[in-house]
């Protein structure tokens, strides 16, 4: 491939994949085609976006009657039925009365706009001062300025400047001692007394909120200490501060429960959606807000006013909601989260198989989603670079974070792909 090609590519070493691209031709169910026409399993969901795998008829035959339909309108200071529907239906998902949907196109957008809300909600209730966001090291929140701010990957914030000042980052939870744990560690629930930490030395009256990804993913599946979850949702309670859940990852079944806040039976006060929501048909993303979040802040505003001065073109566009009730039907009709659940042993036990190999330093997961990090090679990230393009010679495609394998399978995969997909990962670590 040529090397002045125009399409310059995310979150890629542009020249190396030039000079040897991965090129993905076409998709059906679990699978990818190569030009060559070759076959590859998808281990993660594309980017745990295709839940349901690739290419549902219900999903393209919705798209494609909404396009004929009404291909777009405006959805400031007008709607569309296809709108109301879709949150209509999240909202009967969603956890406890997190009941009001505001929808976007993608997971940065959605974290950005919670942080808004935060804002808007405190300012509403003469609380302006609160201007403060906690997150977490290894938090991966988007790449827009609110959520690199929020963001505790060096990488992702190094070269862009200084962030919103006052942002405060809690420890992470990887521990070194709990390697090769499945599900939940019994310790580690004390490192959310860092939030009392911030407490203590900024005063809870200028924290607006608090973000965590139930399960931190893109850094490599951190699986969250039992009771610590709990333990930021009484300090938050206590304080004043909002409890923010991104599950831009764990949304909708990937956990083996519609939400990870329903798998680790604590409530939010917003969650971060997007992803599987249209099972990556189209973008879309969106924030599930508490009732009385809604009504606080509509209700604070001049009646006949604009309560919430924040948009995108594209929210609730219609090809994106009907992708979004396509597959949220499907979700319900196939008892996808249910199946998620079943799947999860199996699945869960064929992965943590891999420690036989020496070149694996820890293996964490929970529901259909594991983290298999390796030693790293003579640089960072090295051997994980050089992984990825063994896993693609050999027929699977997976995500690779530094020197961490991610595995994510589509929840419809049947036991005899979650086992390919770990034989494919062990013959490559073998070789490595
Ligand atoms: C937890 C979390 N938040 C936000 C995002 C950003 O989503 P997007 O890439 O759709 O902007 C991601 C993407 O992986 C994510 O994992």
């Amino acid at each position: 491939m040529d090397q002045n090609t125009p399409y310059w590519l995310p979150f890629t070493p542009n020249r190396s994949f030039k000079r040897a691209p991965r090129l993905l031709q076409r998709a059906e169910g679990m699978y990818f085609w190569n030009r060559a026409g070759e076959r590859l399993l998808d281990g993660c969901s594309g980017l745990f976006c295709c839940s349901l795998g690739h290419g549902r008829p219900e999903i393209l035959e919705a798209i494609s009657t909404q396009y004929s339909e009404l291909d777009f309108g405006p959805p400031f200071r007008y709607g569309h039925p296809g709108a109301f529907e879709l949150a209509d239906r999240l909202a009967e998902i969603t956890p406890a009365d997190l009941n009001r949907i505001f929808f976007v196109n993608s997971g940065s957008e959605a974290v950005d706009s919670a942080m808004k809300i935060a804002l808007l909600w405190h300012r509403s209730r003469g609380q302006a001062q609160r201007q403060r966001f906690v997150s977490r090291e290894r938090a991966y929140h988007g790449v827009n300025f609110g959520g690199v701010s929020l963001s505790g990957m060096p990488r992702n914030r190094e070269s862009f400047g200084m962030g919103l000042p006052g942002t405060l980052h809690l420890r992470h939870t990887f521990d070194e001692a709990r390697r090769f744990t499945p599900g939940q560690s019994e310790h580690g629930a004390e490192l959310a007394l860092d939030l009392q930490r911030f407490v203590d030395l900024h005063g809870a009256e200028t924290i607006a909120a608090c973000f965590v990804e139930p399960i931190a993913g893109s850094t490599g599946i951190l699986v969250p200490p039992r009771g610590y979850l709990e333990r930021l949702r009484a300090i938050c309670d206590e304080h004043g501060i909002l409890l923010v859940f991104d599950e831009v990852i764990t949304g909708f079944g990937r956990t083996g429960s519609p939400f990870a806040s329903d798998r680790f039976g604590v409530v939010p006060d917003m969650i971060t959606l997007a992803k599987a929501l249209t099972n990556g048909a189209v973008p879309m993303g969106a924030v599930a807000v508490r009732e009385g979040i809604y009504e606080q802040i509509t209700s604070s505003a001049p009646d006949g006013a604009i309560e919430f001065f924040h948009g995108y073109t594209y929210s609730a566009h219609p090809l994106a909601c009907a992708a979004g009730m396509a597959t949220q039907k499907i979700y319900r009709d196939e008892a996808i989260f249910e199946r998620a659940a079943q799947l999860e042993p199996h699945f869960q036990q064929r992965v943590f198989e891999l420690q036989k190999h020496e070149i694996v330093r820890d293996i964490r997961g929970l529901g259909l989603l594991a983290g298999i990090e390796l030693e790293p090679g003579e640089k960072a990230g090295a051997r994980g670079t050089l992984a990825l393009e063994r896993f693609f010679e050999e027929g699977l495609v997976v995500r690779v974070s530094a020197d961490t394998l991610i595995l994510a399978p589509a929840l419809v995969a049947e036991p005899d792909q979650l086992d390919r997909i770990c034989e494919i990962v062990s013959q490559v670590l073998a070789s490595l």
